[in-house]
């Protein structure tokens, strides 16, 4: 199959069952995207699919129908995404290890809903899982993000 993953189009050839997750941290190499649970409940697999934040240790590769962006695509080290620079800003991450799920469900969710309340951040971020519980800094950086794509 083919799938585009961050701009480039690769030819993978795996079982039509296999989960993205598996296809991106396996076959091509992209380490961003983490294994948490495995069974679509703590988002530390979240990427998106045409921009939109999909939880890919249950999306079979041979579903996916658009193109593929990991936490390195998002932005680039001289360009970051508003939510990647709000997070350095607020110094989110503890562990880190369920970071890049926060990050692509924060920017998936601003793209649905770009002046969220406080209650809208929490609803939406608290569906992917911190054990750290950075969710304080989490809310803050949205804010902080959101205040950015909206040029305030
Ligand atoms: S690893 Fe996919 S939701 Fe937990
Ligand atoms: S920063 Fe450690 S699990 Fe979220």
């Amino acid at each position: 199959m083919k799938l585009t993953v961050n701009g480039t189009t690769h030819d993978v050839d795996v079982e039509e069952d296999m989960p993205l997750l598996w296809v991106l941290r396996d076959e091509l190499n992209i380490k961003g995207v983490k294994y948490g649970c495995g069974i679509a409940q703590c988002g530390a697999c979240t990427v998106h699919v045409d921009g939109v934040a999909v939880r890919s240790c249950q999306l079979a590769a041979a579903d996916v129908d658009g193109e593929v962006t990991t936490i390195e695509g998002l932005g680039t080290p001289d360009s970051l995404h508003a939510v990647q620079a709000a997070w350095v800003e607020h110094q989110v991450a503890q562990c880190g290890y369920c970071q890049s799920g926060q990050i692509m469900q924060a920017a998936s969710f601003l793209d649905l809903n770009p002046a969220p309340t406080d209650d809208q951040i929490d609803a939406a971020m608290s569906a992917n899982l911190c054990r750290c519980g950075t969710y304080p800094r989490i809310r803050a950086a949205v804010k902080t993000a959101a205040q950015t794509l909206n040029g305030a």
